[in-house]
């Protein structure tokens, strides 16, 4: 009986130790944090919702966060105004529109007010070095140019700011120059070609997307392309995290167990 409890003991120092090793290195990949859910939780549960019934913008989102993004959504009284102009774009439009609210680099309020100038952002092909805009910090206030426009978006609240990912709550949607042109007569909207709204014909713009842009520091198209896989692997990771926590509690109980019995 000595002899059992002495094994037992001695077995747990043993099992404990790298339990409990398997327990740490299992916490250490965190997940950045969702820019979808802060968004719908600050006041952008529009926005979040176009981006969600996008599957090209939703996928790029996804995959831009764990490499640093910084999201600028428009309220829900912004959308709600546009929603007639959205809706006149193709598929294609959409999604580079909503990309076109987010930049690849984190920006902590502080950095942000430290940032003046162009900025490329997801919706931007790196050649084309398009779908930018411009950040200027006025006074106490930071706002977004397009150029399209001659109006200005101001950020208005800080919804996320965990790093990799910051997301900041803008009063107005963000026009690029590639949609909207700053037209003094009315400029013909894109005609909705009959095949724009399949998913294959929104293919060609997703490529286009996913091009790297030049100045700022993206993910690279494999990065992107390979999202869905790193999304498996990441749940196949957490997956397994589980099998060392339970093992490191049944650890724990029978060394509570053993403790028992020796006293
Ligand atoms: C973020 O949350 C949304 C909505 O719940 C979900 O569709 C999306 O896949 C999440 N993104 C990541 C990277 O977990
Ligand atoms: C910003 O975008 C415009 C319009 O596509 C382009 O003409 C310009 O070269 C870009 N600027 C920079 C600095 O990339
Ligand atoms: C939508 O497009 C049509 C056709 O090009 C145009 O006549 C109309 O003004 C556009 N509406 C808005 C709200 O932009």
């Amino acid at each position: 009986m000595r002899c059992l409890r002495l094994a037992v003991a001695l077995l747990l120092l043993v099992a404990l130790p790298l339990a409990a090793a398997a327990g740490a290195k299992a916490k250490a990949p965190a997940a950045p944090p969702n820019a979808t859910v802060a968004m719908a939780k600050g006041g952008c549960k529009a926005f979040a919702a176009l981006i969600a019934a996008s599957p090209d913008a939703a996928s790029t989102y996804d995959a831009a966060a764990s490499g640093g993004m910084t999201v600028f959504c428009p309220s829900d009284d912004a959308v709600a105004s546009f929603m007639p102009r959205y809706k006149n774009l193709t598929a294609d439009g959409k999604a580079s529109l909503l990309l076109f609210h987010a930049v690849p680099v984190y920006y902590s309020p502080g950095s942000l007010k430290a940032n003046n100038g162009v900025m490329n952002t997801l919706a931007t092909d790196g050649s084309a070095r398009n779908y930018n805009f411009t950040l200027q910090n006025e006074g106490n206030v930071v706002t977004i140019k397009t150029g399209a426009s001659g109006d200005v978006a101001r950020v208005r609240s800080t919804l996320l700011d965990t790093d990799p990912v910051a997301v900041y709550a803008v009063d107005r949607v963000f026009q690029p120059v590639e949609l909207f042109k700053p037209a003094p007569s009315p400029t013909p909207a894109p005609a909705p070609a009959p095949a724009a709204d399949t998913p294959k014909a929104g293919k060609g713009g997703a490529a286009r997307h996913r091009s790297p842009p030049a100045v700022a520091d993206a993910p690279g198209p494999e990065a992107d392309d390979t999202a869905p896989a790193d999304q498996k692997k990441d749940s196949k990771k957490s997956a397994a995290a589980g099998a060392p926590r339970v093992r490191w509690l049944a650890a724990a109980l029978a060394a509570v167990a053993v403790a028992s019995t020796l006293a």
